[in-house]
């Protein structure tokens, strides 16, 4: 349990935003009404996971777990950051609770050295979701003592809390709430009870949570390599807590980008997904929605909306200046070095692991043993409405050679995010930095990338975090690349 209490209170802390705010690039979100964007920053995927009033309680019982809001944008105009949505729940005695949706990972801000802060829909955002959810399961465990309980109990009540003898033999004779449950099965809770903060329904709450986490009542063991900020190991989630496969949570990699999706056909960082409604209802079940009557309580409606939205967002133009005539020269670098991977059809755009010498992990982790597990369990779901397409999920072993949409927005390169500006990733991999920090949102744009700034520092010796491989263009002058680099900004 320490390790974890560790992690979640060394990473904390929140988007540091400053200098005036753009709005969203509109080009970005062709069909968008103002309720739409609205839905997209605060709606729900169905996936709410806490009471807020519990998680408001936690957050001032224990505040060395939740430092600040662990990378989700803050905005002064709403109470919670961007990415969490509220949404009352039966399952968690119909309190307004509170879950991620898909702008927590997928939505991201560039500050330019006027100071200005750019808002990009799609890019991976600086949030921490590992150690976000650890303070959230760090704070149920403590608050099953009854010591910590009284704590809890006085800022959940706003008045003083000294618990009866009755009270401490309800903790003590079932400290999880679970005693007698099925797995998968849920409480019901009546709403008075939470609403009195009655023990034994707040234990049974907590039943719940861990339940629509699909977590066990024991801390998982710590992860060999920490996600940190705009990275998760979807993969690994999805296959302990969905298919029943445990993972060894090697392999976490950076958020993707759902940019220009209307011209691909296979998603991710293998080019494992053909089909958006079955990855978006996967993610609902693995981030926070209860298995129950597998999937009866998801409501498809909300995820159907979000993968609208999600389905037709624009990559970002360049939002700064660019040196037309060094972008012109660098063209030629870039048709001689790169086109042959990024601008072919898509298809042609895998490479085996070997070829491309980037870390193996994500590649080798979804093998035909995880496409044909994750298939069968879409197959069997109930979620009312949803029908699955024919082919979910293949298994590739490689590496998809992205579009350069967008390039500039990016950083950190590579499936795992481990290669700061794109200076580095045209620089020879022995040469590249073994260490850098993460978490600015200042952008550097000479070399084109987050600045070495921020809470986190990114270890590349990790498992995972490799930083080798890709050496394409690595030979060229610095002219060369200060030129590649400059056209790279018009794509
Ligand atoms: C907790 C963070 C998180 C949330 C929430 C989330 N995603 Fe993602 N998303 C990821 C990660 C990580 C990947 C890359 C997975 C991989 O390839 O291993 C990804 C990949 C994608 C991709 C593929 C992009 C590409 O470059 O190939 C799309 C599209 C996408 N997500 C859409 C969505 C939508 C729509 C939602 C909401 C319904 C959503 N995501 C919610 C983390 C998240
Ligand atoms: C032999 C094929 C090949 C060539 C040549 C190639 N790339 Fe790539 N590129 C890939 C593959 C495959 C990946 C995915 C690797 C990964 O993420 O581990 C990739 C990833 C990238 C990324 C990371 C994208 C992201 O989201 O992080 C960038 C940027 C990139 N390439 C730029 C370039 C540039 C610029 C050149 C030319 C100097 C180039 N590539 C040449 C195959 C290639």
């Amino acid at each position: 349990m320490r390790r974890i209490l560790l992690v979640a209170a060394v990473l904390g802390g929140c988007a540091q935003t400053g200098g005036s705010r753009h709005a969203i690039d509109s080009r970005q979100t062709p069909g968008w009404s103002a309720d739409d964007e609205e839905f997209f920053l605060h709606g729900s995927m169905s996936a709410e996971f806490v009471p807020e009033r519990v998680l408001q309680a936690f957050r001032a019982t224990y505040p060395e777990l939740f430092p600040g809001w662990y990378g989700l944008i803050e905005e002064a105009s709403s109470p919670l950051p961007i990415g969490l949505s509220r949404r009352r729940v039966a399952y968690f005695g119909g309190q307004v609770s509170v879950g991620f949706n898909c702008a927590s990972c997928h939505l991201s801000e560039y500050r330019g050295r006027d100071g200005a802060t750019l808002r990009v829909v799609g890019a991976a955002g600086p949030f921490d979701v590992y150690s976000f959810s650890g303070a959230v399961v760090v704070s149920m465990l403590r608050t099953a003592e009854p010591a910590n309980m009284e704590r809890f109990l006085s800022k959940y009540l706003a008045r003083p809390v000294t618990l009866t003898p009755e009270q401490k033999a309800i903790i003590a004779a079932d400290p999880m709430g679970s005693k007698g449950m099925a797995p998968d099965a849920l409480h019901d809770i009546a709403p008075a009870d939470l609403e009195h903060g009655d023990v034994r329904a707040l234990l049974r709450l907590f039943h719940n949570i861990r339940t629509a986490l699909h977590l066990p009542e024991q801390l998982p063991p710590p992860v060999p390599t920490l996600p940190g900020p705009g990275r998760t190991d979807a993969f690994a989630v999805l296959s302990t807590a969905l298919l029943g496969i445990p993972a060894k949570f090697d392999a976490p990699v950076k958020f993707g980008y759902p940019w220009n999706l209307s011209e691909r056909t296979w998603v991710h960082w293998d080019g494992n997904n053909r089909s958006p409604l079955g990855r978006n209802v996967e993610a609902v079940l693995g981030l926070g929605a209860p298995f129950l009557g597998r999937g009866q309580l998801v409501d498809f409606a909300l995820v159907e909306r979000q993968t609208r939205l999600g389905e037709s967002i624009r990559a970002p133009r360049y939002p700064w200046g660019i040196d037309r005539g060094a972008a012109a020269r660098g063209e030629a670098h870039y048709k001689a070095r790169c086109a042959a991977c990024h601008d072919v059809p898509e298809d042609k755009r895998l490479f085996a692991v070997g070829e491309v010498g980037t870390d193996p992990n994500r590649a080798r982790f979804f093998d035909a043993r995880q496409a044909e597990a994750t298939n069968a369990w879409l197959k069997k779901l109930a979620v009312p409405g949803y029908k699955p397409d024919p082919v979910v999920y293949r298994s590739t072993g490689k590496y998809w050679a992205n579009d350069m949409a967008a390039v500039w927005a990016r950083s950190p390169y590579l499936h795992n995010g481990s290669v700061r500006t794109m200076r580095e990733l045209l620089t020879k991999p022995p040469a590249r930095p073994r260490k850098w920090r993460h978490g600015s949102r200042d952008y550097d744009e000479r070399d084109m990338g987050f600045v070495n700034e921020g809470t986190f520092e990114f270890d590349t010796s990790l498992p995972a975090n490799l930083n080798s491989g890709h050496d394409y263009g690595t030979d060229l002058t610095e002219e060369q690349k200060t030129d590649l680099i400059e056209y790279l900004k018009t794509r």
